[in-house]
C-alpha cells in the first residue's frame, strides 16, 4: 500500500493487521463479495451477549485490510446488538487520514461485520425455537402419560 494519503494507523494495520485470520470456535460468520470484486468474511464468538473474539479475513487490498483490522479493534468486547450498528463512517474516523476512492472499504468491513452479527442473532432465534419444541414435547409426553395411569 502507497503510504501517500493513508494515516498512520492505517499503515499500520494494514501491514500488521490484528485478529486476521479463521475462528475454529464461532457462532456468527459472514463473507461479502463487494461491488469492487474484493471479499470480506468475519467471524464471532458470542458469549453472554458479548463479543468475546472477532476475526476477518480479506482477499482485497492492503486498504481492506486496514479497514477490516480496525474493525476488529473498534468491536472486541461490545455487547452484538452495538457492533452490529458500527457504520462505515465510525470505522473511518478510527483510521483517520485515508483516501477517498478507499472509503468504500469500510462500508465492506462494516457491511460484512453487521451480516455476521444478524447470522449469530438467527442461530441464537433457531437455538431458542429448538428449546421451545422440545419442552413443548416433554410437557406433551408427561401429559399423555398421567392420562393413561
Ligand atoms: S478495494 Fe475493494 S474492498 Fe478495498
Amino acid at each position: 500500500m502507497d503510504s501517500e494519503g493513508f494515516s498512520g494507523v492505517a499503515q499500520d494495520h494494514s501491514l500488521q493487521p490484528r485478529n486476521y485470520g479463521l475462528l475454529s470456535n464461532f457462532n456468527g460468520h459472514a463473507r461479502i463479495t463487494g461491488p469492487c470484486g474484493d471479499t470480506m468474511e468475519f467471524w464471532l464468538d458470542v458469549r453472554n451477549g458479548k463479543l468475546k473474539r472477532v476475526s476477518f479475513i480479506t482477499d482485497g487490498c492492503g486498504s481492506s485490510r486496514a479497514c477490516g483490522s480496525v474493525t476488529t479493534c473498534l468491536v472486541e468486547g461490545r455487547i452484538v446488538e452495538e457492533a452490529a450498528s458500527l457504520r462505515q463512517q465510525d470505522i473511518l474516523a478510527a483510521i483517520g487520514e485515508f483516501p477517498r476512492e478507499s472509503e468504500h472499504c469500510a462500508l465492506l468491513s462494516a457491511n460484512t461485520l453487521e451480516a455476521a452479527c444478524e447470522d449469530y442473532l438467527k442461530r441464537q432465534k433457531g437455538y431458542h425455537i429448538g428449546i421451545f419444541f422440545r419442552e413443548l414435547y416433554a410437557g406433551l409426553l408427561c401429559h399423555f402419560h398421567r392420562r393413561r395411569t
